[in-house]
C-alpha cells in the first residue's frame, strides 16, 4: 500500500472539473518535440468545466434558433418593435389623459400686447420665411386678407398649426416645435394681422371668407 493521502470528495470533484495534471509529474504530458530555447510545452487537456459551458451555449443556441425562426409571430423583431411602439403610444395617451391641462389647446383669442408680442416673436422665428414678416405671403398664402384656404378664426388657425395644411403644400404641423401656449400666441398674432395692409400682398387664395370684424 502506498502512503497516498485519501483525497476528499470535494477535491475529487474539483479535480474532475479541471483535470489539472498533478504538479511534479509534468514529464508525463510534455510534448517531446516542442522545445524552443529550452521552453517546453505541456499537453494539458481543455478543462471539463469550460467544455461543458461551451456545450451548454450550443444547446442554448439551438433552443434560441428554434424559438426565433419557428415562432416568428412572437419573436420577430418587427413584432417586438410594433409591440413596443403600441406600448409607448398607450403610455403617451395615458399621460395625456392624466394631464389634460398640458395638452388642451386653448382657442381663446389673446389680444393683450404681451401675448401678441410673444406670438410675433414665434412668427418671426418660424413663419416669416413663407408668410413674410407682415403676413403678406410668399410660399404660404397671404394671412392678412379675408380669404382662407383652410379657414380663419382661432379654431381653424390652431387646427392648421396643429395638423398642418394640405399634404405637399409646405405647411407642416407645428405641434412638435411649438407648445400649446406658443400656438395660442402665434394664432392670436395671425388673427391680429387680419385686415392689415402688407407691403407686397399676395393675391387672395381660398374659398373661405372670414374676417375678425
Ligand atoms: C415652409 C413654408 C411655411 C412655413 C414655414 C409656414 N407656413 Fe403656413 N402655410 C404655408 C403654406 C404653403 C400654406 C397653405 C397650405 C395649404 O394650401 O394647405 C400655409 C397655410 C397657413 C395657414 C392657413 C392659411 C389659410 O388660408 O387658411 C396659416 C394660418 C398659417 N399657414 C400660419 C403659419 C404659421 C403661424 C407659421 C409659423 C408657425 C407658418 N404658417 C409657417 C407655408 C408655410
Amino acid at each position: 500500500m502506498t502512503e497516498k493521502k485519501q483525497k476528499s470528495a470535494w477535491k475529487k470533484f474539483l479535480q474532475s472539473l479541471t483535470k489539472a495534471h498533478d504538479l511534479g509529474k509534468e514529464e508525463e504530458i510534455m510534448i517531446a518535440d516542442h522545445e524552443y530555447d529550452g521552453i517546453k510545452e505541456l499537453d494539458n487537456v481543455l478543462p471539463p468545466w469550460w467544455k461543458y459551458g461551451f456545450y451548454i451555449t450550443i444547446l442554448v443556441g439551438v433552443f434560441y434558433y428554434i424559438q426565433v425562426f419557428t415562432n416568428q409571430e412572437q419573436y420577430s423583431q418587427e413584432q417586438e418593435y410594433l409591440a413596443e411602439v403600441e406600448k409607448g403610444k398607450a403610455e403617451v395617451e395615458a399621460y395625456k389623459a392624466a394631464n389634460p391641462e398640458l395638452f388642451k389647446l386653448d382657442v381663446t383669442l389673446l389680444t393683450d400686447s404681451e401675448n401678441l408680442a410673444a406670438g410675433k416673436k414665434v412668427f418671426g422665428t418660424y413663419c416669416v420665411a413663407c408668410h413674410m414678416a407682415d403676413g403678406g405671403g410668399g410660399i404660404g398664402p397671404n394671412l392678412t386678407d379675408d380669404k382662407w384656404i383652410l379657414g380663419g378664426g382661432m379654431e381653424n388657425v390652431l387646427n392648421t398649426l396643429n395638423n398642418g395644411g394640405r399634404p405637399g403644400k409646405g405647411m407642416i404641423s407645428w405641434k412638435t416645435t411649438l407648445n400649446n401656449t406658443e400656438m395660442q400666441q402665434v394664432a392670436s398674432y395671425v388673427i391680429s394681422l387680419n385686415g392689415t395692409t402688407p407691403a407686397n400682398p399676395k393675391a387672395a387664395e381660398g374659398d373661405i371668407t372670414w374676417s375678425k370684424q
